[in-house]
């Protein structure tokens, strides 16, 4: 069904003046910066310390996230916090956001409504770009970790392909946050009780751990 999809980019809401975590969670609430607000339980802001060293960017909240109104704490949450672990990190010690801060979704009336996730389009992480910023220029992170390819387009501002630019430490740009790009979590959920999962969280490990490393480094 077709809704009129008016897209003014979420650059109005977001506070101009000195960027605290909190203040733009708040403001958040009431963005319309796109239409993805309207059949959203909520927005789902980001979680973690406000000056963290590593900030984690995913995609967009899922059907928990979106209910609860927090990142990650559905099954792809789960995975990542295994890999955090795996890879030495204080789950606690990181800031974790989303690419887009509200849950795209198609709706499935045959099964009891059911919510099924629908990826975000290039607008989408355009007009929700803004939040990204501001929450960037707060947090000042020393290295930022795009999980997959929509946070990796949102973090370095082109089309980006994961395969090509997963586990290296690639330059911050101007006298931002260096970036680290790597798989998202639910990717991984497709592999679990398959062939290629044992693979795919160790690279994942191995890309978090790199992070990590830069992070304490630089
Ligand atoms: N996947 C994401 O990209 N973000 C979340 O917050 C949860 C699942
Ligand atoms: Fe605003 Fe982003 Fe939500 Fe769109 S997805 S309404 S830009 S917070």
């Amino acid at each position: 069904m077709a809704r009129p999809t008016d897209r003014p980019g979420a650059g109005r809401w977001v506070p101009g003046d000195t960027p605290d975590v909190g203040r733009l969670a708040r403001a958040a609430r009431e963005c319309r910066g796109c239409e993805l607000w309207h059949d959203a339980t909520q927005v789902v802001f980001s979680s973690g310390p406000p000056d963290a060293a590593l900030v984690l960017v995913g995609e967009q909240p899922g059907d928990r996230e979106d209910r609860e109104g927090e990142p990650f704490v559905g099954p792809a949450g789960r995975v990542l916090e295994d890999a955090l672990e795996a890879a030495g990190i204080d789950v606690g010690t990181v800031y974790l956001t989303n690419a887009v801060k509200h849950f795209r979704h198609v709706e499935l009336p045959e099964r009891g409504r059911r919510r099924l996730h629908k990826t975000p389009a290039v607008a989408h992480v355009r007009a929700c770009l803004p939040w990204l910023e501001a929450e960037l220029a707060a947090v000042r992170p020393r290295v930022v970790v795009a999980l997959g390819s929509t946070a990796a387009r949102a973090v370095l501002g082109r089309p980006a392909r994961v395969g090509e630019l997963r586990g290296r430490v690639l330059d911050a740009p101007e006298d931002g946050a260096a970036v680290v790009v790597t798989t998202h979590p639910s990717a991984l959920l497709r592999l679990r009780d398959r062939s290629g999962w044992d693979e795919a969280f160790a690279a994942l490990v191995a890309d978090l751990a790199t992070a990590a490393r830069a992070a304490r480094d630089t």
